[in-house]
């Protein structure tokens, strides 16, 4: 099985205290620190910006997977780099120069991601992916934590899962994963899983991505 790593997305998180709740998820069993970074424009909800991942990023030692929902995406991969993210994936909607901004990402010495919305096809990055560690898919439409999985976007999972013979990305699955969905997602070949409030909803935080891993696992071993 291809590795799995789990994300929390600290949208669903209680900001009053969010270095705590970083550090809950990361002892907990983290892998990866999923921060949604929303305009108000590009979709209809306001988060965060680069001074807020300034601020967590001496909190934890794992990497920040910044998803940057926002329009002009060229105005903010600097920032959030010069910021400390280790991960910057755009919206392929968001920009007419998708390359240009890919290579911009990796100059700047991040992982770059891209992703699709669930109205979006995989043609419309399949010319980039030489250009991308990781493509990231909506199955959700992005803007707010808690919204039901749609469940057509495993077979877009499984498009790009073939596409992976001929190149090196991971495949991120984002938005209403939970332990009734993550099996078939793991089975589908997803890398890499954010969760949200499966995650953040718990009081347990290390039982919740606990149990998350069990159904990867238990799909595994069928
Ligand atoms: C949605 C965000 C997601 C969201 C996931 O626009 O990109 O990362 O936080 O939250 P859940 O897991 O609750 O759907
Ligand atoms: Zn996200």
């Amino acid at each position: 099985m291809s590795k799995a790593l789990i994300a929390p997305s600290v949208l669903s998180a209680d900001f009053a205290c969010l270095g705590d709740e970083i550090k809950s998820v990361e002892a907990g069993g983290a892998d990866w620190i999923h921060v949604d970074v929303m305009d108000g424009h590009f979709v209809p909800n306001l988060t965060l910006g680069p001074v807020i991942v300034q601020s967590i990023r001496p909190v934890t030692r794992l990497p920040l997977d910044c998803h940057l929902m926002v329009s002009e995406p060229e105005k903010w991969v600097e920032p959030f780099a010069k910021a400390g993210a280790d991960v910057i994936t755009v919206h392929a909607e968001a920009t007419p120069h998708l390359d240009r901004l890919l290579r911009q990402i990796r100059e700047l010495g991040c992982k770059a991601g891209v992703s699709l919305n669930p109205a979006s096809s995989v043609s419309l990055i399949e010319e980039v992916l030489d250009l991308v560690d990781l493509v990231l898919v909506m199955s959700v439409n992005p803007g707010f934590g808690g919204q039901k999985f749609i469940e057509s976007t495993v077979a877009k999972v499984e498009k790009l899962v073939q596409l992976q013979k001929k190149h090196s990305f991971l495949v991120e699955i984002d938005g209403g994963v939970s332990v009734k969905n993550i099996g078939i997602l793991a089975r589908a070949g997803v890398n890499v899983f954010v969760a949200g409030s499966s995650v953040f909803s718990a009081k347990d935080r290390a039982k919740a991505i606990q149990d998350l891993r069990a159904e990867i696992l238990r799909e595994a071993r069928r």
